[in-house]
């Protein structure tokens, strides 16, 4: 064999290993994400237009596919949100999403939970917040939580995602329940807030709406509002489908109700988180955490010592 031979033969062995590790992109290396239990297909999926109706910007609000599927768009006029008919206590909720391509920067699609109508000074909330970019960067995911109306202390996690999420649709879910909150992309836990190790008095556990909604965040989204939303790029629209949102039902007219799950002492009907198998997360659901963390975390309040003098007690865990 010729070196020059030899040369070839090795560079095509090693363009074959990269091919294979890693697919490289314009945007970076794309990670293979580690199989796990797919949890999404335990809920069934439901039509926004049956569980979901308009929060603000009607206009800017399409219902697809017999309410399957709704784009929520923002531009110039207005953003545009869906809040849940009902509130729930504790739950699965998720949906498909597929966020506008190009400069986004100042755009943010949040998929969420809140109290904050009924319980302005102590609500709750579990975020999904996916912010968007300048020229050349990508979406960028946040997750919070909000326990009890303890707005000093933000809980944000900022995410990389291992794909485009601009391409295809990807799964967004959070389970609450009486042991934790885990936030999971495509099923790969990326946070979990075990409610021993919060305090309780800032673990959410009031019922809460479920809301989507897309909105100019210049004012604090990309580099503190270095780069406004560039209107030139509008409208930005966000594609949601696959809606599942399974918990115990709480009536929105009457707040002192306990949910459906939780009349009275007794369990009327199951809470459908409430079992043994979402308790704790599984062997492969806690390889995935771990690699979503360790790959693809850029930044936890807990390890921001300039922002908090004394960190949070569950940081300190
Ligand atoms: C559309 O949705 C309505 C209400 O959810 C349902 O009654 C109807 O059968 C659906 N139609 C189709 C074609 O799926
Ligand atoms: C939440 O805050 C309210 C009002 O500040 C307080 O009365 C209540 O005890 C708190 N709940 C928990 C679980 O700490
Ligand atoms: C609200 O719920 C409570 C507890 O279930 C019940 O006692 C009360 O009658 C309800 N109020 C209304 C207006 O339905």
């Amino acid at each position: 064999m010729t070196f020059l031979h030899q040369k070839f033969l090795l560079s095509c062995l090693f363009m074959s290993i990269i091919s294979q590790l890693s697919k490289v992109s314009s945007r970076g290396p794309i990670y293979k994400p580690p199989s796990v239990e797919q949890l999404t297909n335990r809920f069934p999926s439901t039509p926004f237009s049956g569980k979901m109706s308009t929060f603000f910007g009607a206009s800017n609000i399409h219902m697809k596919n017999n309410g399957s599927y709704a784009d929520i768009i923002l531009d110039k006029k207005t953003g545009s949100g869906l809040v849940s008919k009902d509130r729930y206590h504790h739950g699965f909720f998720s949906a498909a999403i597929k966020l506008p391509m190009g400069d986004t920067s100042g755009v943010v699609l949040a998929f969420y939970m809140s109290n904050s109508d009924v319980f302005p000074n102590n609500h709750d909330e579990i975020d999904f917040e996916l912010l968007g970019h300048e020229k050349r960067r990508q979406w960028v995911l946040q997750t919070n939580i909000y326990g009890n109306g303890s707005v000093k202390t933000g809980r944000e996690e900022k995410f990389y995602l291992w794909f485009d999420p601009t391409q295809e649709f990807h799964q967004y879910s959070m389970l609450w329940n009486t042991h934790h909150i885990v936030f999971l992309v495509d099923n790969i836990p990326i946070r979990e807030v075990i409610y021993n190790q919060v305090s309780s008095s800032v673990y959410p556990s009031k019922p809460m709406s479920l809301y989507t909604t897309i909105w100019d965040g210049s004012q604090w989204a990309t580099h503190g509002g270095k780069y406004p939303v560039n209107y030139k790029y509008a409208p930005f629209v966000a594609s949601l489908g696959e809606l599942k949102a399974e918990g115990c039902l709480m009536s929105k007219t009457n707040s002192t109700s306990p949910g459906s799950c939780l009349k009275s002492s007794t369990l009327l009907t199951s809470d459908p988180v409430e079992g043994d198998e979402y308790i704790k997360l599984t062997s492969q659901q806690t390889a995935g955490l771990k690699w979503a963390r360790s790959k693809h975390m850029f930044y936890s309040y807990c390890k921001d010592t300039s922002r908090y003098k004394v960190l949070p007690p569950e940081c300190r865990a």
